[in-house]
């Protein structure tokens, strides 16, 4: 049985899709890997598509979209057949959020470093904690340093709640790599992007095993 992981945040545009794509190449450098797409906007089926004929794209990666009812058996199907599945959310909390956040042994959270990007997460927050499913935050589009990520980075350790050491810089060559359906680590395999991916991808291999 293979290890599930939500990408899941209230606040839209907070990084989910962008995340769950680097991710599912990241790991399928190593591992049998599945992407479920449950969000309407459908821009992870999109990628994946474009992946079907990026001559850059190495692995193969299984990709499914479905919603409602058929989401927890469609998750279980994939799960038996691939090391991991990665699901990408929509903005929301609602029934579909808690089946996915319900059958995941990680719910990854992405955030922009500042305060408004975790008062956003807090419904995300609660229905992991709910499920009591383990939790982890991860920056992304993050300044190496600044006033609000150490204001944040307390914030959330005063909380304990977990916040993974490796964060994405805000950096074209995400977008780029997304727009062509490929991840940073096939389009540019020795850029720092895809440096950041990988040590995000062992981070999180850990806390599943
Ligand atoms: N680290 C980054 N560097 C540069 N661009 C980024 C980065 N992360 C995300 N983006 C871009 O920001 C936009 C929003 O990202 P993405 O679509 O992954 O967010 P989302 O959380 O899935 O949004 P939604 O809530 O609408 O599903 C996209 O255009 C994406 O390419
Ligand atoms: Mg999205």
């Amino acid at each position: 049985m293979g290890k599930i992981i939500a990408v899941a945040q209230q606040k839209g545009g907070a990084g989910k899709t962008m995340l769950a794509s680097q991710l599912a190449v990241a790991f399928a450098e190593t591992a049998s890997v599945a992407v479920l797409d449950i969000d309407p906007q459908a821009s992870l089926t999109i990628w994946a598509k474009l992946r079907s004929t990026a001559a850059k794209a190495g692995h193969k990666i299984t990709a499914a979209n479905t919603a409602g009812w058929r989401l927890t058996t469609e998750l279980e199907k994939l799960a038996a057949a691939h090391d991991i599945v990665l699901i990408d959310t929509p903005p929301v909390i609602d029934t579909d959020n808690r089946r996915a956040i319900r059958a995941s042994h990680l719910v990854l959270i992405p955030l922009n470093p500042s305060p408004p990007d975790l008062w956003a997460a807090e419904g995300t927050l609660k229905m992991a904690a709910e499920e009591k499913r383990k939790v982890a935050l991860v920056f992304n589009r993050a300044p190496a340093s600044s006033k609000l990520r150490k204001r944040l980075e307390a914030e959330i350790a005063a909380r304990r709640i977990r916040l993974l050491e490796t964060a994405l810089a805000n950096r074209a060559g995400y977008a780029n790599a997304f727009a062509e359906g490929l991840g940073v680590t096939e389009a540019g395999p020795t850029t720092i992007a895809a440096e950041e991916v990988r040590s995000l991808a062992a981070a999180i291999q850990n806390l599943l095993t």
